[in-house]
């Protein structure tokens, strides 16, 4: 893809006319694409009300489109996977579904992101099984970090939670390698793809891990609300579905029949799935197949050394996310001296329309590079930046 297709997606967003928006890893600004999807299934509603045969097989004939193109960004066959709502409910539909023992062990990194923590302590504290974190650095290498999980693995680790793509730091995570470690132990690998799907290239079978989750928004730059979790074939019989409605019913009357469906990715889905959604998530996930994967993820990257380029000749700044080609992706994650990230953000965007967000954890200020970002939006982070270091900033 060339440089007409991204300054053609980026004519597409009204946003990007006043603000340098660098925060599609929290939710990216709609396209008026993406936003005319919507309104045109909203119109169909409109016209015909949502429960006429043309509406319903409507609604089906877009969910079945949209469970093909999820396939084809997880790299998977449609077969499966599930619609979900978002990343954490993919996430912790994986983990609730397992059968964990008390005294079992489920290992994770120090860079996650509360969606996917949360739901290992909650079932951590449900079966009493610990939670341990293998320490990631941005600037660690691959081989480090496999060989640091590798001495923490054993055969009560049942399961191992993390991001592909770290939120915190921006790097990529050798799931590849963790995954194979992880099974020569016994344990069930689940990804948080919150930061991926989008972003980078992704083929959840050269990966071999057990369940991946990812959201429509973010990178895909779909709706909020909707997203999908690929399960493997083998996983499928280990991970039993926990919150169900009718949906999960091959068969049922009041009478005391019911027979569930089988192991298909089909028994984590629920019956409410907004047809409004999925028109804006097949729009935005045809869009991004159209751009290509290996080109947007080439193209945010280069956007990424842009930015560490810039930043590192700006006295007081530390760079912050992986300066190693290996663990690069569209994040750029830098730290201002003296000053407090969780305001250096609201400033940013107060005085200078510069829309990104603060890792408070680690007293960051954190750059989503699109690739509907230009070179002069990181200008613009980077002079406002400049002010804050050498003025001060005032909290709003
Ligand atoms: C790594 C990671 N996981 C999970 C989430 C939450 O995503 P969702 O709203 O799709 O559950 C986020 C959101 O920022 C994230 O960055």
């Amino acid at each position: 893809m060339t440089a007409e297709r991204w300054a053609e997606l980026r004519a597409d967003i009204p946003a990007l006319e006043r603000y340098a928006y660098l925060n599609t890893g929290f939710a990216p600004p709609p396209s008026r694409a993406m936003t005319a999807a919507m309104q045109a299934r909203m119109d169909l509603e409109l016209e015909h009300g949502s429960t006429t045969r043309l509406a319903m097989d409507e609604a089906q004939a877009r969910k079945e489109h949209l469970r093909e193109l999820f396939a084809r960004v997880l790299g998977a066959e449609p077969g499966e996977v599930a619609i979900t709502s978002s990343t954490g409910v993919g996430v912790s539909t994986a983990l609730a579904g397992l059968n964990l023992t008390s005294g079992d062990r489920i290992l994770t990194t120090s860079v996650e992101h509360g969606s996917g923590v949360v739901p290992l302590y909650h079932a951590g504290a449900m079966s009493e099984v610990s939670v341990e974190f293998v320490r990631v650095a941005p600037d660690d290498s691959h081989g480090a970090i496999v060989e640091r999980f590798t001495s923490m693995l054993d055969d009560r680790t049942c399961a191992v939670m993390l991001s592909e793509i770290s939120y915190a730091t921006g790097q990529l995570l050798p799931v590849r390698a963790i995954t194979e470690a992880a099974h020569r132990v016994g344990a069930v690998v689940i990804i948080d793809g919150a930061q991926t799907a989008g972003h980078v290239p992704i083929d959840v079978h050269e990966l071999g891990v057990d369940a991946y989750a990812v959201p429509a928004q973010k990178w895909l730059c779909g709706p909020r609300g909707i997203g999908a979790l690929y399960v493997s074939p083998e996983a499928l019989t280990q991970i039993a579905p926990s919150i169900v409605d009718v949906t999960l019913a091959e068969e049922w009357d009041l009478e005391g029949t019911f027979a569930p469906k089988g192991d298909v990715p089909g028994k984590f889905e629920l019956a409410a799935v907004p047809p409004v959604l999925v028109a804006g998530a097949i729009q935005a996930t045809e869009a991004y197949l159209e751009s290509g994967a290996e080109a947007v993820f080439d193209r945010v990257r280069e956007l990424n050394r842009a930015a560490e380029a810039r930043f590192a000749g700006i006295a007081g700044v530390t760079l912050e996310s992986p300066r190693n080609e290996e663990s690069r992706t569209g994040l750029f994650c830098f730290g201002a001296e003296g000053l407090d990230a969780s305001e250096l953000g609201p400033w940013l965007q107060r005085e200078h329309d510069v829309v990104c967000r603060a890792v408070t954890e680690r007293n960051v200020t954190r750059l989503s590079l699109h690739v509907f970002n230009t070179e002069d939006d990181i200008e613009r982070a980077a002079v406002g930046v400049e002010a804050a270091l050498r003025d001060g900033i005032t909290s709003g």
